[in-house]
C-alpha cells in the first residue's frame, strides 16, 4: 500500500516568463530531478512526495506555503 500522501500544497505564480520550478530528491542523493518552466501568470501547485524533498526556484515568482507567502528573485 502507498504510503500516505501529505495534504499540503504549496503555490508558485510566475511574475515573468521562463521561471524555472527544480524539483530535488529525497534521500542521501541530493539531485535535480525535474524541472518545470513558467511563463509569467502561470500557476503550479505542488507537493513534497516522496520523490521530492526539496524546490529551488529560479527567477520572479510569488511563492505561497503554509510558513507564508514571499516574493523571489527580488533583492
Ligand atoms: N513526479 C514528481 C514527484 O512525485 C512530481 C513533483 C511533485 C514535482 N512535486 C514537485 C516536481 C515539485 C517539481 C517540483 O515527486
Amino acid at each position: 500500500m502507498e504510503a500516505k500522501q501529505s495534504e499540503e500544497f504549496f503555490v508558485i505564480k510566475a511574475l515573468e516568463d521562463g521561471v524555472n520550478v527544480i524539483g530535488l530528491t529525497r534521500g542521501a542523493d541530493t539531485r535535480f530531478h525535474h524541472s518545470e518552466k513558467l511563463d509569467k501568470g502561470e500557476v503550479m501547485i505542488a507537493q513534497f512526495t516522496e520523490h521530492t524533498s526539496a524546490v529551488k526556484v529560479r527567477g520572479k515568482s510569488l511563492i505561497q506555503t503554509k510558513h507564508g507567502e514571499m516574493v523571489s528573485g527580488v533583492e
